[in-house]
């Protein structure tokens, strides 16, 4: 769909009163867009990577209490993140988002692709757990579900104040959410995070930076939204549903270290294509993408493993 049209339907969308706004989105999302068939296996492999990651800076998932900012409308990083042997996960979200409906066709896909989703976890997997999770998938039940997997869902919540004590969580992690959280209030969750993580804690996020219009707009490429001054782009894009921060990978660092991180690792790369584009002058960017270098602007995601400051 040219993305201009998508973008005049979220905004339109996100001007009906609550929650008939929220159900019209859901149903055309489950409709026309990225839920009409919805892919376990993508999700599941996030908490294998965030497992990777924490693993490669010294912490095991096995028997750590994670947290996650960010919840959405499905269970899969919890869920998978307890197949790996997580002692317990609190997963908090702003919006009540969550879909029973979702999180119960995921466990069905889970049993009937049990072959495949063991083969993508290996080694990885509590097979006594995924056991435990299949039997849930005939006899669905949300409450159930969240019990059986010692997960906790807060919502509506914001991770930028948790209802929980110092120094209980292992593992604060996020997937494809901190690009739409706007700068301040990111900085106010990562400080949270810093208060909620015990002394071998570990930060965990991926960020996508890419244009997210261009995931379904084959017309455009990556960074084409960073064309635009913020009055502009506010106006075509700034509504609750495609809200998107544009910040980029300096920024982030600039942010992490205001909020007292210190980055472990950073896991990025420029886009080759993107960074050939921009030397030949496209998409012509408007600032300060227009100072900022090429590597930066090309770069398209990251993951940023850190830990508080004090704490290294
Ligand atoms: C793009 S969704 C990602 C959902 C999920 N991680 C996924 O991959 O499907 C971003 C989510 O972050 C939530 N969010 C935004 N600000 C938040 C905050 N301050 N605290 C907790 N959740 C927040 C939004 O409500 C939204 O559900």
């Amino acid at each position: 769909m040219h993305w201009l049209i998508k973008a005049a339907v979220q905004n339109s969308v996100a001007l009906l009163p609550d929650p008939l706004s929220h159900d019209v989105y859901y149903a055309m999302q489950r409709r026309f867009g990225g839920l009409r068939s919805i892919e376990v296996e993508d999700k599941l492999r996030q908490g294998i990577e965030v497992a990777q990651r924490a693993n490669g800076n010294g912490l095991r998932v096995e028997g750590a209490r994670a947290l996650e900012v960010g919840t959405g409308r499905r269970l899969n990083l919890p869920l998978s993140l307890w197949l790996q042997g997580a002692a317990s996960v609190v997963t908090v979200d702003l919006n009540p988002y969550l879909r029973p409906e979702l999180v119960h066709e995921d466990l069905r896909q889970i049993r009937d692709e049990r072959a495949r989703v063991e083969a993508l976890f290996g080694e990885r997997l509590d097979p006594a757990r995924l056991q435990q999770l299949l039997a849930l998938a005939d006899d669905f039940d949300l409450d159930r579900l969240l019990q059986t997997c010692g997960i906790r869902y807060l919502s509506p919540g914001d991770a930028a104040s948790v209802d929980l004590p110092p120094g209980v969580i292992d593992l604060h992690v996020s997937y494809e959410v901190f690009e739409h959280i706007p700068g301040p209030v990111l900085e106010s969750i990562l400080r949270e995070g810093s208060r909620l993580v015990s002394d071998r804690g570990l930060l965990v996020h991926y960020i996508d930076f890419s244009d997210h219009f261009s995931h379904s707009d084959p017309g455009i490429g990556p960074i084409n939204f960073l064309r635009f001054g913020e009055p502009a782009y506010k106006l075509l894009a700034g509504n609750r549903y495609m809200y998107m921060n544009r910040l980029r990978l300096d920024d982030f660092r600039a942010l992490y270290a205001r909020a007292g991180q210190r980055v472990l690792e950073e896991v990025s790369a420029p886009d080759p294509d993107t960074a050939r584009a921009l030397a030949d002058g496209q998409p012509p960017l408007a600032p300060p993408f227009a100072d900022k270098p090429h590597e930066i602007v090309s770069t398209l995601n990251a993951w940023l493993v850190s830990r508080p400051r004090a704490a290294s």
